[in-house]
C-alpha cells in the first residue's frame, strides 16, 4: 500500500458511499460532489481542475447595472421573451465590434446561459427538415451538449478533429454532410477541452460546406477572444475574433457570459441567429409550431415554453457589461488573461513530472495557453489516471466524455487553481511520478 497525499481509507470510503462506479468515467458534477466530500472529510484542499467555473470576481459593470435594475423594480415584471430591447441592440453592437459581423437586434436573443441557447437550438433544428435528424459534433467538445441530445432523444454523430485540421477538414466534413441526414454542425472555438483554435481557412471550409449542403453551423464562443496569442480586445478594431459568420449566413452563435465576463452565476448568455436564418421559413416546422418562421419558432415556440425568457435583472447586468466593452471602458480580455498565465506554469509542472500534453499542437504551432489544457501519463488511460489522481488531491475530467479519441487524456481547467497552490501541485505530481514511473 502506497502512502498518498490524501488519506486513501477516506477516499475509498467516499467513493464507495457515492453512486459513482468508476471515478474516471464520472460526469463533471459527480466528480465535483465526490471531491467536495473528500475535502470536507479530510480537511485537505484539492487542486480542483474538474469544473470550468470562473475563478475571478464577477464583472463590476454587470453587478452595478443589475443592482440598479433590481432597485428600479424589474424583479416584479416578466421580461420580453426575446430579450429586452436595449440588450438586443447592445449584443448586435458587441458582435459588430468584436467579430466584425452585421446582425440585426431581432436575432440577438438573451438566454438562460449559453446552455439554454444550445438546448433550444438542438430542439428546433431537429425539426426543420423531416428527412434530416442528426447533429454533427466536431469534437472534442463540451459533454453537456451531448447530454442535451440524450435528454431530448436526438441523434448525433461525432469525429475528433485533431487529425483533420486545415484542408483535411473539408473531406472529413463532406463525408458526413453529403449523406443528407445532418441538419447542423457544432463546435466550440477556442475549443473546450483541447484549446485548439480554428483558423480562418478552416472556418471558411465549414462556412462553404454549410452553404453547399444547406447546414446550420452552431458556433460556440464560450471562450470568445480568449486565444491570447492574438489581441481581439479592441472594440471595432482588427484583429477580430474569427467566426464562421464571415463565410455563411446559416449560423447561430452562442456567446456565454460565464467565462469571458465572469458572470456564470447569473445564468445569462446570448444566442445570435443570422439575419438570413432568422427570417427563413421551414415547412416542416408547421408540424410542431404555429409558424414556419425559424426566428419566430425559436422565440415564441421554444424559448417561451422553456423558461418564458431570461432573468430581467441579469439582462440589465449583461447590458451593463456589453455597454462598457463596446465603449472601450472595459477590456474584458485583459481581465481573463490570468487563465493563460496559470496554464503556462501548470503545464510546465505536469511535463516536468513525466506527464504529456495530449492536444499539444495547434496546426504547426504549440497549443496556446488558455482556460483548459489536456494531459496524460504514459501507460495509463484517462479513466485509470483520474482514479489514481484523486488519492493525490488532484481532480479533473476524462477526455473520454468529451468525444475525444485520445482516451489516455484528461482535461484540466486552470480557473479554480490558485497560484498559492502551485507548490502543492508540484509536490503531489512529484509524489505521483515517484510512485508510478
Ligand atoms: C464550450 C462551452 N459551451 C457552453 C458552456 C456553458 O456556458 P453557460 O454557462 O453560458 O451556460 C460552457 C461552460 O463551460 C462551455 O465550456
Amino acid at each position: 500500500m502506497i502512502n498518498t497525499p490524501i488519506d486513501s481509507t477516506i477516499v475509498n470510503k467516499k467513493i464507495a458511499d457515492s453512486t459513482i462506479k468508476e471515478v474516471g468515467k464520472a460526469s463533471i458534477r459527480e466528480i465535483k460532489r465526490l471531491v467536495d466530500e473528500i475535502e470536507s472529510a479530510t480537511g485537505e484542499k484539492f487542486i480542483r481542475m474538474e469544473m470550468g467555473i470562473p475563478g475571478l470576481p464577477p464583472n463590476k459593470y454587470g453587478v452595478e447595472a443589475q443592482i440598479e435594475a433590481l432597485q428600479e423594480g424589474v424583479a416584479a415584471i416578466y421580461p420580453d421573451i426575446q430579450g429586452i430591447p436595449v440588450l438586443k441592440s447592445e449584443i448586435a453592437l458587441f458582435v459588430k465590434n468584436f467579430l466584425d459581423i452585421d446582425v440585426k437586434p431581432e436575432g440577438c436573443i438573451a438566454t438562460v446561459g449559453s446552455m439554454q441557447g444550445s438546448f433550444a437550438s438542438f430542439l428546433l433544428l431537429s425539426r426543420i427538415y423531416k428527412e434530416r435528424n442528426t447533429t454533427l459534433f466536431i469534437d472534442p467538445g463540451f459533454p453537456v451538449h451531448k447530454m442535451q441530445h440524450k435528454v431530448l432523444n436526438l441523434n448525433f454523430e461525432t469525429f475528433d478533429v485533431y487529425n483533420y485540421r486545415g484542408e483535411a477538414l473539408r473531406e472529413k466534413l463532406e463525408s458526413y454532410l453529403s449523406l443528407g441526414h445532418i441538419h447542423s454542425v457544432i463546435y466550440s472555438n477556442p475549443n473546450n477541452p483541447s484549446w485548439i483554435c480554428f483558423t480562418d481557412e478552416e472556418l471558411k471550409i465549414i462556412g462553404d460546406l454549410a452553404n453547399k449542403y444547406d447546414i446550420v453551423v452552431l458556433e460556440d464562443l464560450a471562450y470568445l477572444a480568449m486565444d491570447f496569442r492574438k489581441d481581439y480586445s479592441q472594440a471595432g478594431q482588427a484583429p477580430f475574433q474569427p467566426s464562421v459568420a464571415k463565410y455563411t449566413d446559416n449560423y447561430i452563435l452562442f456567446i456565454s457570459s460565464s467565462k469571458a465576463f465572469s458572470y456564470a452565476g447569473e445564468r445569462i448568455g446570448m444566442m445570435v441567429v443570422s439575419n438570413g436564418l432568422f427570417q427563413r421559413k421551414f415547412e416542416n416546422l408547421l408540424n410542431y409550431y404555429v409558424s414556419d418562421g425559424f426566428g419566430y419558432s425559436m422565440v415564441f415556440g421554444t424559448i417561451y415554453p422553456l423558461s418564458s425568457g431570461t432573468s430581467h435583472s441579469a439582462q440589465y447586468g449583461l447590458y451593463g457589461v456589453l455597454k462598457a466593452a463596446n465603449q472601450g471602458k472595459f477590456n474584458f480580455v485583459e481581465e481573463v488573461k490570468v487563465y493563460g498565465e496559470k496554464a503556462k506554469i501548470m503545464k510546465r509542472l505536469f511535463v516536468e513530472n513525466g506527464f504529456k500534453i495530449v492536444y499539444d499542437k495547434d496546426l504547426d504551432n504549440p497549443i496556446a495557453d488558455g482556460f483548459y489544457f489536456t494531459f496524460s501519463y504514459p501507460g495509463m488511460d484517462g479513466a485509470e489516471l483520474l482514479d489514481k489522481l484523486v488519492y493525490y488531491g488532484i481532480s479533473a475530467i476524462s477526455l473520454a466524455i468529451t468525444g475525444s479519441e485520445r482516451i489516455e487524456g484528461i482535461r484540466a481547467c486552470t480557473s479554480l487553481v490558485k497560484e498559492s497552490q502551485f507548490g502543492d501541485l508540484e509536490e503531489r505530481l512529484k509524489a505521483f511520478h515517484e510512485h508510478y514511473q
